[in-house]
């Protein structure tokens, strides 16, 4: 391209999402009339809950149409705070330690730029959600990963933590349930995690966007409940993008110690100033309205996760763990790689995901975007008819590999 070289140096340290470049590429391909499957998505596949609708047509009734506090309306805001107290063992953040932002990823975005001075060291577990990396390396900081193996549930042990920290360690990003895994972290094991970060003083950056999305019965616990001796270094962040089906709403929040949350608010009244005004009336909706359909969704997305683990385990050469939270699972190809078909060797997992895409008309995303090469991911918030038929197109292209 020409006058790349007028672009910020800062571009050249990250790399666009894949996740939403191969969005883009399932876009395009339907669009030239190909029928395709994509296990791809990171959204759910539901629509946005009839009475959240409601109260955004409401709002624009009601004349919602200007500027709002930058960190969001005080109803939203206190909304926030009474179900973070409830699902988070009591502890409570007041409307001023509370910035509602963009997205959940525009709150991770703001924490960054808060938090991270160039050569600060972010402690990574990986595999890892696509923005966290990039993120960090945006505001000069350096990632720092930590591989978490499938023996290990995806999950960061604490002897792993404690060997990565060093003085220049400014941060630890958790993600609870994964994007990509699915993998949760049970309290014992949040408890632990806490144990080493005592000894040390670092910000703790904890993700819950999936917090709302587990299955078995399993029981979601915050770091913040079960270490509230370290709230004062815990920024935690969530929205209704996943467990409201509201990705396009465009709503997440950050919940921190009270000078973060000022300082998120003060750097985002230089950028977005409040997010959409219309959304903001939507999402108490969504946090004080009617639970069902949510349960409803989760429910469903237990049945479709059950029904593709059995048959991604029922295929020659793939395999993965039962996640217990999110709408992805982590497939394990390192059975595929080697083998051919039509002349097409199959290297590593970006030559899967491409020959899945080509051969099967199957969309998946490859685990190196993650942070983990010999793993594919398929999210399932896809129909159970459409996850029958995408197993079967996997199933019968597998059969052909030599
Ligand atoms: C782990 C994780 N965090 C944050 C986000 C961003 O969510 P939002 O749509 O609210 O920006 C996503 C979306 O895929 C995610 O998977």
């Amino acid at each position: 391209m020409e006058n790349m070289h007028l672009l910020a140096k800062r571009l050249a340290a990250i790399k666009p999402s894949a996740t939403a470049m191969l969005f883009g590429r399932a876009i395009a391909l339907r669009a030239q009339g190909v029928d395709l499957i994509s296990f791809a998505v990171g959204e759910p596949d539901f629509d946005t809950p009839r009475h959240i609708q409601a109260a955004a047509k409401a709002a624009i009734d009601s004349g919602a149409f200007r500027y709002t506090a930058v960190s969001g309306i005080r109803e939203l805001r206190d909304a926030i705070s009474y179900d973070s107290k409830k699902r988070r063992g009591g502890i409570e953040h007041a409307a001023d330690e509370i910035v509602v932002s963009v997205g959940a990823k525009h709150a991770l975005f703001n924490l960054a730029l808060t938090l991270l001075d160039p050569d600060d060291e972010v402690i990574i577990p990986t595999p890892s959600y696509v923005s966290y990396p990039e993120q960090v390396r945006l505001c000069g900081a350096v990632p720092l990963f930590i591989e978490c193996s499938e023996d290990q549930g995806f999950l960061l042990s604490p002897e792993a933590l404690k060997g990565a920290i060093s003085e220049k360690t400014k941060a630890l990003v958790l993600c609870s349930p994964s994007n990509p895994t699915g993998a949760t972290y049970s309290a014992r094991q949040l408890g632990a995690i806490a144990e080493v970060a005592r000894a040390y003083n670092f910000w703790i950056i904890v993700d819950e966007i999936y917090s709302r999305l587990i299955y078995d019965g399993f029981e979601h616990r915050s770091l913040l409940e079960v270490a509230p001796d370290l709230r004062d270094r815990i920024a935690v962040v969530d929205g209704v993008s996943k467990t409201y089906a509201m990705t396009g709403w465009r709503i997440g929040w950050v919940l921190a110690p009270r000078a973060v949350a000022r300082a998120c608010e003060a750097l985002q009244s230089q950028s977005t100033t409040n997010p959409t005004t219309v959304s903001q009336h939507a999402a108490v909706a969504a946090l004080l309205g009617p639970q069902e359909p949510t349960e409803h969704m989760r429910k469903t997305f237990e049945s479709r996760r059950n029904r593709l683990v059995e048959g991604i385990n029922g295929i020659g050469g793939l395999s993965c763990l039962m996640p217990t939270g999110a709408f992805y699972i982590f497939v394990n190809v390192s059975g595929l790689l080697g083998k051919s078909a039509a002349g097409v060797r199959l290297s590593d997992d970006a030559a899967v995901s491409e020959w899945l895409l080509q051969k099967a008309k199957v969309a998946v995303v490859p685990g190196s975007a993650f942070g983990a090469a010999g793993y594919i991911r398929l999210s399932y918030a896809v129909s159970l008819e459409l996850i029958d038929k995408g197993l079967k197109r996997i199933a019968d292209a597998v059969k052909e590999l030599s």
